[in-house]
């Protein structure tokens, strides 16, 4: 067989193996096992939306290819009205808008259409590995950007070299935050937007999370901030919103440029996805509401497992959104010694934030998307594990 691409060998190794091995051992063992570690809504998607994609699967239009320049017209459209409803941005559907195979896809072709061997893209740590991966495998260099807690998990633009930024084309960012929980305010946008004109870099912010939130807090868009569609984009998913991982559905919105040279790459790779599903991901963001069942759950699953911690002596913060909790680790260990210990002792699985970039080393990440709990009571049991195993 022939060698594969070189390109490969630039992907990082894979620092959850021992993680997925020690699982795979407890699953065998036949322990019963919480886990903590996989950030995949535990809930089914909403019964009304399957109902649209049945209905919608049994249209004959949806059978063929969409052929449409940007996606499925009627899907952008209702895009377009849920950005006007939940975050006041106006966008034309026509150019402000492209339909995505669920958001990973975007954010990886990113970097494809716009990275080439020696450019520089500018990524937070930790951080969703897809932006560096995708990076590295177009040939480019990555300049990590530290999201430390005294900062609120933001990266401090000013320690960018000016040589650095003068060479970045793309910087990526994502809030609410995978993995630290941490939210960003306009401010700090506002701030993103000046430094990415005076240096000329696309701004790519993944909005995956914007939707799952906490009490009285709601995240905002990038694109809310005067001057975000001109130098950048934002991505989000129907994944996480609607409990819809498996559907593969997301859109990119701003800046016309980026929307049209990614789906001039796109368009050579892809030829979109089943428009029955679009159809029904419309129904969905068109009968989207503020207040979920499934946000109900996972702010009580937050509370015992926040308040838990805390009882148990953990520094730790609620989180004002997404639905991971940012553990700061005892201080004689790593990150991979404590959720190995978690793992053999408590038989909870956590994920060490090393696997999310150097500066994730002294944290673990807790999912609060636990399949199989009810009502908070497999936190409860987690906390009490946990309490027992380090007691
Ligand atoms: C920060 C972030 N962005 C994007 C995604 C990808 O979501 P999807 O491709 O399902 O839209 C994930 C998935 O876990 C994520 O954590």
């Amino acid at each position: 067989m022939p060698a594969p691409s070189a390109r490969l060998n630039r992907i990082p190794p894979y620092l959850f193996g021992e993680m997925a091995r020690l699982k795979a051992q407890a699953i065998a063992e036949g322990r019963d096992l919480i886990d903590l570690g996989i950030g995949d809504p535990d809930q089914p998607s909403p019964e009304s939306v399957i109902a649209a994609l049945a209905e919608a699967a049994r249209n004959p239009e949806t059978h063929r290819y969409d052929e449409s320049p940007a996606g499925w017209p009627p899907f952008l459209e209702a895009a377009a009205r849920w950005y006007r409803r939940r975050f006041g941005v106006e966008l034309d559907p026509g150019s402000e808008l492209l339909l995505l195979i669920g958001s990973k896809e975007g954010l990886a072709h990113l970097a494809w259409a716009y990275i080439d061997p020696g450019d520089l893209a500018l990524v937070p740590d930790p951080a969703y590995t897809v932006y560096k991966v995708n990076t590295l495998l177009a040939g480019g260099e990555i300049h990590t950007m530290p999201l430390r807690r005294e900062s609120g998990f933001l990266p401090d633009l000013g320690e960018i070299p000016t040589e650095v930024a003068r060479r970045a084309k793309l910087l990526y960012l994502n809030y609410p935050n995978n993995p630290t929980g941490a939210v960003a305010p306009l401010e700090f946008f506002a701030a993103v937007v000046a430094f990415a004109r005076e240096h000329d870099i696309v701004v790519c912010h993944d909005a995956a999370y914007t939707e799952v939130y906490y009490d009285d807090y709601r995240p905002v868009s990038f694109l809310q901030t005067p001057g975000a569609r001109e130098v950048g984009i934002e991505i989000h998913s129907a994944s996480k919103t609607f409990n819809m991982t498996g559907w593969r559905v997301g859109w990119a919105a701003g800046n016309p440029e980026v929307l049209r040279i990614l789906n001039r790459l796109k368009s050579n790779i892809d030829s979109k996805q089943f428009p029955a599903v679009d159809m029904a991901a419309a129904y969905a963001l068109d009968t989207w509401t503020e207040d979920r069942p499934t946000l109900r759950l996972y702010r009580k699953r937050r509370d015992i497992l926040v308040n838990g911690l805390r009882r148990l002596g953990f520094d730790v913060e609620p989180p004002k959104a997404s639905f991971y909790v940012w553990l700061p680790v005892p201080a004689e260990m790593t990150a991979s010694e404590f959720a190995r210990l978690l793992l053999e002792r408590a038989g909870v699985l956590v994920i060490p934030g090393i696997g999310y970039g150097e500066c994730g080393e002294g944290y673990v990440r807790l999912s609060l998307t636990v399949a199989g709990d009810r009502d908070g009571e497999r936190l409860a049991e987690a906390v009490e594990r946990i309490g027992r195993a380090l007691g």
